[in-house]
C-alpha cells in the first residue's frame, strides 16, 4: 500500500496534486504536520487539511509536534483515518493512543531512527499502525538510512509474537530503488513523498513502487 506524502507536492496546486496521485494509484494521503519544535521545520495544521474536503482515499496525519495531545481532536475533526504520534513526544502514551481510538481514528505510533523498538512493546495492544522513520524527520527528500531497516524486521517479529493486528509502515527516503529493501524487512505500507512528487509521471512511478513493494516472501531477509 502506497501512502503519498504531500510534503513534496506543489502546494500552490495542492488539490490537483492530490487528485493526480490518487488517480495514479496512491492508496492513502500522508500529512506531515511539523511544529518547529520537535522537528526543525513548519508545515500546516488542521485548517489547511479541512480545506481539502472529503477525499476518495483515507488521510493519515503524522504529528511531528510537541504536545500532541493538543492536536488530536482538531485532526480527528478533519476526518483523518489514522493519527500518528511520536513515541519520543508522548509522556502518557496509553492515554494518548486510547484517546485517538475514542475519537474514532486508528492509533499510530512512530519512532525516530535512533529510538529503540523495545519502547513500543508496552503499547502494542493500543496501536493500529507503527510508522518506522528511516530518516530523521523534518524534511522530505532525504536519503534513507539503511541501518534502520533491521528495526522493521525486529518489530514485525515483536508484532507477530504479540498477536495484535498492527500494520508496519515505513517513512523516509522510500523510492523505486529502496522500496524492495523496506518490503523485505517487513513493511507493508510505504510513505513516499519526493519519490512520487519529484518524478515526472506519477502513474509509472506508483505502479513501479507497488510492484517492487510487493513481497510474497514473509521470512525477513535481514538478520537482526
Ligand atoms: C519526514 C516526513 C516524511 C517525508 C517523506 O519528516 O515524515 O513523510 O515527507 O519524504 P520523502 O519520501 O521525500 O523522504
Ligand atoms: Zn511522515
Amino acid at each position: 500500500m502506497i501512502s503519498a506524502s504531500i510534503l513534496s507536492a506543489d502546494f500552490s496546486r495542492l488539490k490537483e496534486e492530490i487528485s493526480a496521485v490518487i488517480h495514479a494509484g496512491a492508496d492513502r494521503i500522508h500529512l506531515d504536520v511539523m511544529d518547529g519544535h520537535f522537528v526543525p521545520n513548519l508545515t500546516f495544521g488542521p485548517p489547511i487539511v479541512q480545506c481539502l474536503g472529503e477525499l476518495p482515499r483515507p488521510m493519515d496525519a503524522h504529528l511531528m509536534v510537541e504536545n500532541p495531545e493538543d492536536y488530536l481532536e482538531p485532526f480527528a475533526e478533519t476526518g483523518c483515518r489514522v493519527i500518528t504520534i511520536h513515541v519520543e513526544t508522548g509522556r502518557h502514551l496509553h492515554r494518548l493512543l486510547t484517546h485517538i481510538r475514542e475519537l474514532g481514528c486508528e492509533a499510530g505510533i512512530s519512532l525516530n531512527p535512533a529510538t529503540p523498538v523495545e519502547l513500543l512493546r508496552p503499547v502494542l495492544p493500543f496501536v493500529d499502525v507503527i510508522l518506522v522513520m528511516t530518516v530523521n524527520p523534518g524534511f522530505g527528500g532525504q536519503k534513507m538510512i539503511p541501518e534502520v531497516l533491521p528495526k522493521i524486521t525486529e518489530l514485525s517479529r515483536m508484532v507477530a509474537d504479540s498477536g495484535y493486528p498492527v500494520t508496519l509502515e515505513v517513512d523516509g527516503g522510500i523510492n523505486r530503488e529502496t522500496i524492495s529493501d523496506a518490503a523485505h524487512a517487513g513493511a507493508t505500507r510505504f510513505v513516499v513523498g519526493s519519490g512520487i512528487f519529484k518524478t515526472p509521471d506519477y502513474l509509472t512511478t506508483i505502479t513501479t513502487l507497488k510492484e517492487r513493494g510487493c513481497t510474497t516472501d514473509t521470512s525477513p531477509a535481514l538478520e537482526v
